[in-house]
């Protein structure tokens, strides 16, 4: 019998059935890599999930939908590799949940600008982006210096990343609230911070020692981005597409 697509425009039956295998053979296509994902993801060195402080930034970077205009995912591609430098490797998204690869691209990609700029350059470009790049179109964000930070859910954020899979220790947990607070302390002692989370930037990130605001901890996950990885190691020299 030749196969004709009135088949299933005349059976309901048959339609559904046919609708049943294509969204089964889609399902499929998107579940199994899942499985997979231990053991396709290369593992690097110097990986650590985000600190207390980080995430909390990472949350405000969420919420103010930064993601619509910047992409966090660098691609292997000779114009990009140049621009923003070696191209994103899988394992340096990791512990993101949700990951901010993002698909929108107004602005330049954020995967490494951890370090580009100085902390003072961030929160001048956060409050008026046009006191720093005078072309810019990027909004201002300036009430994320007024506002303190909102720790109230910091012990809940941190078990539902762990509950996602990020290696958050009962320690770690424990000491959220302090390291939180010790990150953004230039005076205190940061030996336990440091030791739990390797490469931590510990200083006042906003220009206010006397309170962690919202400007504090976004500045925090900013400069951190792209700088755990050591990606000019051994073996992962740039290989590009022109
Ligand atoms: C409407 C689009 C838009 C939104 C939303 C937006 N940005 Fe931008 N951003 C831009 C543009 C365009 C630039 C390039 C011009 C400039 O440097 O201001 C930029 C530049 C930047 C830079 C400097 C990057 C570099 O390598 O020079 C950082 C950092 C940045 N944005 C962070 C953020 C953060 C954090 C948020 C959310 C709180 C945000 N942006 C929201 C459009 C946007």
């Amino acid at each position: 019998m030749k196969f004709s697509h009135a088949i299933f425009e005349k059976h309901s039956f048959i339609l559904l059935v046919g609708i049943l295998i294509v969204v089964a053979i889609g399902g499929i296509v998107e579940i199994v890599p899942l499985f997979l994902i231990n053991t396709t993801i290369e593992k690097v060195e110097g990986m650590r999930p985000y600190t207390p402080l980080e995430l909390v930034g990472r949350q405000i970077y969420v919420r103010e939908g930064c993601y619509n205009c910047h992409s966090q995912m660098i691609r292997a591609l000779r114009s990009e590799v140049d621009r923003y430098g070696h191209y994103s490797l899988a394992a340096e998204s990791m512990y993101d949940h949700p990951f901010q690869w993002g698909s929108k691209r107004t602005g330049p990609d954020l995967a490494r600008v951890g370090g580009k700029y100085s902390d003072e350059w961030q929160r001048l470009h956060m409050e008026d982006p046009r006191q720093v790049v005078p072309e810019s179109i990027m909004p201002n964000y300036a009430y994320l210096n007024e506002r303190t930070l909102d720790t109230e859910d910091l012990v809940n954020l941190l078990n539902a990343n762990r509950l996602a899979g990020v290696p958050y220790s009962k320690e770690m947990i424990a000491e959220a609230k302090a390291d939180l607070a010790l990150q953004a302390d230039p005076d205190g002692d940061a030996t336990a911070l440091a030791k739990r989370y390797p490469k931590v930037n510990v200083r006042d990130f906003d220009g206010d020692p006397t309170r962690v605001t919202e400007m504090d901890a976004l500045i925090a996950y900013l400069q951190m981005l792209g700088t755990l990885v050591d990606v000019n190691a051994a073996g992962l020299e740039a290989k590009v597409q022109q």
